[in-house]
């Protein structure tokens, strides 16, 4: 039959498994009907083939659409494939459809094309947390928790002040995402091979009837080029890169009893019951492990391509479908481990005080009252050092002492009593975690009000 021609083309040999990117392709499959589709009405609009074999190659493509990627004929890619496929249906006129383009331009569009799908898939796992995060966090106002800095208990926050941080991380994130589509989001079809076609091809109608934005205009830069992959795949690694650090915190969190994964969310250890482990958020962490070595495949892939097309270009396709499903997965899980947690807030209070972590609102408060910053602080931190807990201890636990170690070092420092100073009841408040919160309500900051 008619398949012989292209199956003695793609004899491949040894090499043969190792020229297919056929195992990869059927991510394309749907991309490249598309283009064939909006080739060809092309082709038949410009009067370059005829409408009747334009109409039996369309009457083609969907039969080959109902019978899946699986029912392929043999073929290096799906672009041969399914050319294959329409010629053992329509007959040589079906080779027509290759008309005044190349597996060059065709497959750099079939990438863009299913990855601006990808892309959107991406932003809206991404904001589908943020919408998560926004929803946990205003249950949470005023739940108050210890904020670390360098892993130690630095100052007290909220939950919702906390999350709302990688709500805000995330929505850069997002709108990088979008930028790299909007770069995607070009048609380079009609480059051919890289050197354009002395057919008279309406680039800007294929690209219009594929939904894209535009057209790549040089037409060796749109067959060639990858950039689009590497904006898209460094997107998605930044993504990783976010979800990682709140993955880390909330497996650090689980580990104090700081907050509590649903079931749905941790696993066991197969040999002690007792054990609730934060697995999805380390799977969520390695990730951004995945994705930086997607971006670092993709790269170094790319390096040094000389111009034009070289079949380098295949492999590098197939880290940017790796990357963007493991980081839309991992989102996803985010999103639902977020939203599940249970916030303990008995815990979270006790813990924002430890480590003399309102220490700092001592300082402000001692600054409002004129005391030079710098002096104000070495009051503190004496204080601090005089009060050093023992682990476990609590502010409340341990306010009385607290206060007095405070007062010792004032009136070194400053000659007179902390009550004399500040007043004792305004310096008890600031120790206090709850309301050294609501004392931070500066712009963005994590009082209530502020929120
Ligand atoms: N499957 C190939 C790819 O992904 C198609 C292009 C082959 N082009 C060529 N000139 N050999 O890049």
């Amino acid at each position: 039959g008619q398949t012989v021609v292209r199956r003695d083309r793609f004899s491949g040999g040894p090499a043969r498994g190792f020229l297919s990117s056929m195992d990869a392709d059927d991510r394309i499959f749907e991309a490249d009907l598309a283009v064939d589709r909006s080739h060809a009405v092309m082709l038949a609009e410009q009067g370059i083939v005829p409408e009747d074999d334009i109409g039996a190659i369309l009457v083609a493509l969907d039969d080959v659409e109902e019978a899946g990627f699986d029912a392929l004929p043999a073929g290096e890619d799906v672009h041969e494939a399914i050319e294959s496929a329409v010629i053992e249906r329509v007959g040589p006129a079906g080779g027509k459809m290759h008309t005044a383009r190349s597996r060059n331009d065709e497959v750099a569009t079939c990438i863009r094309y299913r990855l601006r799908e990808d892309l959107l898939d991406a932003v809206e796992a991404v904001n589908l947390l943020r919408e998560t995060l926004l929803a946990v966090a205003d249950e949470h106002t005023e739940t108050v928790m210890p904020g670390y800095t360098h892993l130690q208990p630095a100052q007290p926050t909220t939950v919702a002040h906390y999350l709302c941080s990688y709500e805000g991380q995330l929505s850069r994130d997002a709108a990088r995402l979008l930028d790299a589509y909007a770069r995607t989001n070009e048609s380079p079809l009609g480059a051919a091979a890289f050197a354009g076609t002395p057919f008279d091809v309406d680039r800007e109608r294929t690209a219009e009837l594929l939904g894209f934005d535009g057209v790549v205009e040089n037409s060796m830069d749109a067959s060639s080029a990858r950039d689009f992959l590497y904006e898209g795949v460094a997107a998605l690694a930044g993504v990783a890169t976010t979800l990682s650090g709140l993955a880390e915190d909330l497996v650090v969190f689980s580990n104090k009893g700081l907050v509590e994964l649903d079931d749905d969310y941790a696993s066991t250890s197969s040999i002690m019951p007792q054990k609730k482990n934060p697995d999805t958020m380390e799977l969520v962490r390695s990730v951004a492990g995945d994705a930086a070595g997607g971006l670092q495949g993709l790269l170094t892939t790319l390096k040094g391509l000389p111009r034009a097309y070289n079949r380098d270009l295949q492999n590098a396709t197939t880290h940017a479908w790796e990357t963007v499903d493991a980081v839309v997965e991992a989102t996803e899980v985010a999103a639902g481990a977020v939203g599940t947690a249970h916030w303990p807030e008995e815990a979270l209070a006790d813990a924002a005080g430890e480590g003399f972590s309102t220490a700092t609102g001592v300082a402000d408060l001692l600054a409002m009252h004129g005391v030079p910053f710098r002096t104000a602080h070495e009051v503190v931190a004496q204080a601090a050092k005089a009060a050093e807990r023992t682990s476990g201890e609590t502010a409340s636990d341990a306010g009385e002492a607290d206060y007095e170690a405070l007062d010792a070092a004032a009136r070194e420092h400053l000659g007179e009593s902390l009550d004399e100073a500040v007043g004792e009841d305004a310096v008890k408040a600031a120790l206090d975690p709850a309301h050294s919160v609501a004392m931070r309500d500066s712009r963005g900051g994590p009082a209530p009000e502020a929120a």
